[in-house]
């Protein structure tokens, strides 16, 4: 979910704003995915780098996703919705972390669609930790290690399609292992503006690709 703070910025607003508005077009696209044949959702909120960001817009960030957990866990719970965060919790504040396993618990029901929102989250980090889980026999499916290094349950499965936003073309660090054989897209549109018609394209796109994990295409 990238071009928050450009959004914002091209409105002569603070980036903050560009947050706030970025909240809203998730909220819009977890409403969507399941009528698109999408199980499993994962949203690139926090990047273990965006600690590097002005302690200001990581307080905001930090205060957003609380609000966000605490606000929406009952309409996510109503709407089918299993929530899992994804990534570190060892350094969040706190309350976050309290709101976390709140909306977690709450939502545990859901089975219309998987929402993994990826807060703090390194896939370097969690490859890392699924190694060394992995090395000590923990379990014999390196998947399985990457799914409990990530605090998701549900699996780790792989990646089908992954769709960036705000015109920037690389994957910075999410969920590589599991992109093995992702299909990329890559939308010019800030993040608040993305909305259902953009996810709907990017499905369609992503419908019309000649995937072949390495075959030739007769055989697949
Ligand atoms: C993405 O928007 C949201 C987060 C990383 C939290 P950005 O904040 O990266 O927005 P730009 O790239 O500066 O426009
Ligand atoms: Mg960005």
């Amino acid at each position: 979910m990238d071009g928050n703070g450009r959004w914002a910025t091209a409105r002569g607003r603070r980036r903050e704003l560009g947050h706030r508005a970025g909240a809203r077009s998730v909220e819009r696209v977890v409403r969507c995915a399941p009528d698109l044949g999408i199980r499993t959702l994962t949203l690139y909120a926090f990047s273990s780098d965006n600690w590097r960001r002005p302690q200001r817009e990581v307080r905001a960030l930090m205060a957003l996703f609380r609000r966000y957990l605490r606000r929406e866990s009952g309409a996510l719970a109503d709407a089918g919705v299993r929530l899992r965060v994804v990534g570190r919790r060892d350094r969040l504040p706190t309350p976050v972390v309290e709101a976390i396993t709140e909306a977690e618990a709450r939502t545990s029901d859901g089975d219309r669609l998987l929402l993994r929102l990826a807060v703090d989250y390194s896939s370097r980090h969690v490859l890392l930790e699924a190694a060394r889980r992995f090395a000590e026999g923990v379990s014999d499916s390196f998947t399985e290690c990457i799914a409990q290094a990530m605090h998701c349950p549900e699996g780790a499965p792989d990646v089908d399609l992954m769709v960036r936003t705000g015109g920037e073309q690389r994957l910075s660090d999410f969920l590589l292992w599991e992109s093995a054989y992702a299909e990329l897209v890559f939308s010019p549109r800030m993040w608040p503006d993305f909305d259902a018609s953009d996810l709907t394209s990017a499905v369609k796109e992503f419908r019309g690709r000649n995937r072949r994990f390495g075959r030739v295409a007769a055989a697949v």
